[in-house]
């Protein structure tokens, strides 16, 4: 049985232990952080539509028209109009047939995820993949095969051993901890060629890359190359919830087989109308867009200045990777200290010795106060004891607390592979391409 406390206090002397803290007011670009004034960049609220005044009336015009709450899963008590209007018009943002609303993005990947795939099948999964896409493949019990971050040559290799087994290749199109693309084109032939399946997750991509914001896959021309591209309403639409945009027999698929659909309260009327809302702000013209790639440029210009390597990243996702948990703790709060708020990210969201700022930018954050935070952040990491154009620091303790598999432990311990063979959930697969 696992001792809670005795848990707690492992992971906090590790520099691993979490809370939360307390914002008030809406997440706009300044907010009070346990009382004090700071400049918010690490919110997803990327195009400021989660505190625009149009999305806000529109929720609350929303709850005295339909009510606060969806009352059942729409399989039990019906789809409400307001359901139908948004999932329309994301199928048309979407450029597809079809779009099917979820309570949330980790619940339209699990539920998408496990629908597609079963035991027997084998899912090819990106070894940065978020955490409900891992968990997608878990809930199906299919055999996992991680391939390398990005790495389709690793992952054809994976495609050939699994002989036939294939059913579906799940990726992030921009990762979130990153702020990468995949490469969505590749693997789109790759699925093709091999008769696979395809999930791309475009949580951060949707709002923030293409042609008027529609995403990774608009802005590759793959839209309608992929079986299901799942969307999330919580990042740059403002709102909450998420959908899965398809063809039309997919979606009448996942309707009677995504178990996160079928065993979950419809998405609440005010988070569909603010979604609606905001959605209609987007298409109104690309200034936010465009505002939000200016924005990351000017803040990427400046972090690079100060000596930060963001590996050549081009989205609104910008990560200061530190290496060492504790030592990522430190520069945030050297950062909040001097009014910057950009949350230390550690493992198990990140792997061991990657732990890291992530700073999202958002359309609504001033030039100016970018660059000023670029130069806090910087300030902060050296006064922490980090240089930033030094490599990321070790972190050995974290890996041992969080793999309890070890990867390259002695050798009389069974290896992964022995376990697993070379489908495994969350690390690469251990075995290379053939010579
Ligand atoms: C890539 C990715 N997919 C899915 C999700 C989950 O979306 P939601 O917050 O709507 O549950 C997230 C959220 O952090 C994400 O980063």
């Amino acid at each position: 049985m696992i001792e809670i406390e005795a848990r707690v206090a492992e992971l906090t002397a590790l520099g691993l232990g979490r809370r939360t803290r307390l914002v008030s007011g809406p997440q706009g670009p300044h907010v009070l952080l346990d009382g004090k004034p700071v400049l918010l960049l690490c919110s997803n609220n990327y195009l400021g539509l989660a505190d625009h005044p149009r999305v806000r009336e529109a929720a609350a015009e929303a709850a005295m028209r339909w009510g606060v709450g969806a009352g059942a899963s729409r399989l039990v008590s019906g789809t409400m109009t307001i359901h139908r209007r948004l999932e329309e018009r994301l199928a048309a943002f979407k450029r597809r047939q079809s779009a099917l609303l979820f309570g949330s993005g980790y619940l339209a990947n699990a539920g998408a995820i496990a629908a597609l795939a079963r035991p027997g099948d084998v899912i090819f999964s990106d070894q940065l993949n978020h955490a409900s896409l891992i968990d997608g493949c878990r809930l199906s019990r299919a055999e996992v095969f991680v391939y390398d971050h990005c790495d389709v040559e690793h992952l054809e290799w994976g495609i050939g051993q699994a002989e036939g087994r294939g059913a579906l290749i799940v990726t992030d199109s921009v990762f979130s901890m990153d702020g990468d693309v995949a490469p969505l084109a590749e693997i789109v032939e790759l699925a093709a060629r091999h008769g696979l399946r395809t999930l791309v997750d475009e949580a951060h991509g949707t709002g923030a890359l293409g042609p008027g914001g529609r995403g990774a896959l608009a802005e590759a021309g793959l839209e309608d190359q992929v079986d299901v591209i799942v969307g999330t309403l919580g990042k740059a639409l403002g709102s909450y919830g998420a959908f899965v945009a398809c063809d039309q027999s997919m979606a009448r698929y996942l309707v009677n087989a995504a178990r996160t659909f079928i065993f979950s309260t419809a998405l609440p009327p005010p988070a569909v109308a603010g979604a609606l809302a905001a959605l209609g702000e987007l298409e109104q013209g690309p200034r936010r867009v465009r505002r939000l790639h200016e924005n990351a440029a000017v803040l990427r210009a400046e972090l690079e200045r100060q000596g930060f390597g963001l590996g050549g990243v081009r989205t609104q996702i910008l990560p200061l990777v530190v290496g060492n948990a504790a030592l990522a703790v430190q520069v945030c709060e050297a950062a909040l200290k001097a009014g910057v708020f950009a949350q230390a990210i550690r493992p198990p969201t990140v792997p061991p010795g990657t732990s890291r700022l992530r700073l999202a930018v958002m359309a609504t954050h001033r030039e100016e106060e970018l660059r000023a935070a670029a130069v806090t952040l910087g300030t902060a990491a050296r006064a922490a004891g980090f240089d930033p154009r030094r490599a990321p620091a070790e972190d050995r303790e974290s890996v041992r607390a969080l793999d309890e598999r070890p990867a390259d432990g002695p050798a009389s311990e069974p290896t992964r592979e022995d376990r697993h063979g070379v489908f495994d959930f969350e690390a690469p697969a251990p075995v290379r391409r053939a010579a």
